[in-house]
């Protein structure tokens, strides 16, 4: 009898300690920057459901902005020409409102994670034009009227500009030929058109920082306002490396398009520390190749998977830090800073631009607790400008 109550004890205690919320020792981020800017986290429908009750309790200490990562792409909403499926973002929208979270919309216009028949009639030949128009008007009816009042803020198009800053001939802009304007002024107007006063319309993208996307996106802006339609930001989506992009690119993005009036968010944060990363969506088909599946590579491309050496560790704090010390000289121009997941074990990173690897680009390792770049990112408005 004893025996076993010492052992029940014993699980009692073991259960106990792995229970507890693993509170970050150094503070909290939104409480850091509450007169700076919001602080986002993208999530997935996992965390919406509540079954890591230890990662929801940390997602809501540290963050007051929720991104969807992947529920609200038209794949998900609306994955065949007869099937909607807005459970998940249901779920997502109610959980944000909840805890009293602005709540983004991600994604209405964009080239991939749209399935074909977006573009495609039944048959599989091309829709034509006056057919695209209204796929894409119906879309957007659908979707932002669903989500009418629900969400604060739309990204309504995403990465429609080329690095060198024309449009990227993909996805609608493929479909619709043409240079690309015309599938974004309709995205802006549909949206405009169909959501309640109040909502946000954004424009999203990836390696802004480049002068010459730059430039293309401050053009796209600038012809969307122009023709009286309502742009109140655009997104930098800050996929970055321990070493790029320089801090002169990053500051002259954020006040270029500041300059237009628009609001500024860094949407999609992480920092990769794995070699031969840069913004994965750009080099990194090639790096999907199986050949770097092989033995040979691994050691060289997937070097910490057991774990993050102390010196890469020191790096990562002394990145971040680097990177919230421009965010926070340029907090009069931002209105959010949004991490691209809670945790390195949710971090897309892992499996791009090579699947399988271990990476490590977040504030909060897997197990929860926070690297150093926590402290480090904490500390910056502590010590001022
Ligand atoms: C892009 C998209 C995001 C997400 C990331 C990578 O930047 O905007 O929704 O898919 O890629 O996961």
């Amino acid at each position: 009898m004893k025996t076993k109550v010492l052992f029940l004890l014993a699980i009692a205690v073991v259960l106990s300690v792995s229970c507890e919320s693993p509170e970050p020792e150094a503070g909290s981020l939104k409480e850091a920057y509450s007169g700076s800017f919001k602080m986002g986290c993208a999530i997935s429908p996992f965390m919406v459901s509540g079954r890591n009750p230890q990662a929801v309790d940390l997602l809501l200490s540290q963050f007051n902005a929720l991104s969807p990562d992947n529920c609200m792409k038209p794949e998900s909403l609306h994955p065949g020409p007869e099937v909607w499926n807005f459970g998940p973002a249901d779920a997502y929208v109610q959980f944000g409102k909840e805890h009293g979270m602005f709540v983004l919309g991600h994604t209405l216009c964009w080239h991939n994670q749209t399935p074909s028949f977006f573009w495609e009639r039944p048959d599989g030949t091309p829709k034509s034009r006056a057919e695209l128009v209204e796929t894409l008007r119906s879309y957007i009816e659908t979707v932002v009227t669903h989500f009418a009042g629900k969400v604060d803020a739309w990204d309504v198009v995403n990465e429609i500009v080329a690095e060198d800053g024309g449009f990227r001939d993909l996805g609608w802009v493929k479909a619709f030929g043409g240079d690309g304007y015309e599938v974004a002024k309709l995205a802006f107007q549909f949206a405009n058109e169909y959501a309640p006063e109040g909502t946000e319309f954004y424009y999203n993208e990836f390696n802004v920082w480049r002068p010459s996307k730059l430039e293309g996106v401050v053009n796209l802006v600038r012809r969307l306002r122009a023709d009286g339609l309502k742009v109140d930001g655009v997104g930098i989506q800050a996929h970055w490396g321990l070493n790029y992009p320089k801090t002169e690119y990053i500051e002259s993005a954020i006040e270029q398009l500041a300059d237009l009036g628009v609001k500024v968010m860094i949407t999609e944060l992480d920092v990769d520390v794995l070699p031969i990363s840069k913004e994965g969506q750009v080099i990194g088909k090639s790096l999907q190749d199986p050949q770097y599946q092989l033995e040979e590579f691994e050691e060289f491309l997937d070097p910490y998977k057991d774990g993050l050496p102390e010196e890469v560790e020191d790096q990562l704090a002394a990145r971040y830090e680097e990177l919230f010390k421009i965010f926070y000289n340029h907090r009069d121009q931002i209105d959010r800073v949004t991490f691209w997941g809670l945790h390195d074990g949710a971090s897309w990173k892992n499996g791009s631009p090579i699947p399988g690897r271990t990476n490590y680009p977040l504030l909060f390792k897997r197990d929860l607790t926070p690297h150093k770049a926590l402290e480090a990112v904490l500390s910056v408005p502590v010590k001022g400008e």
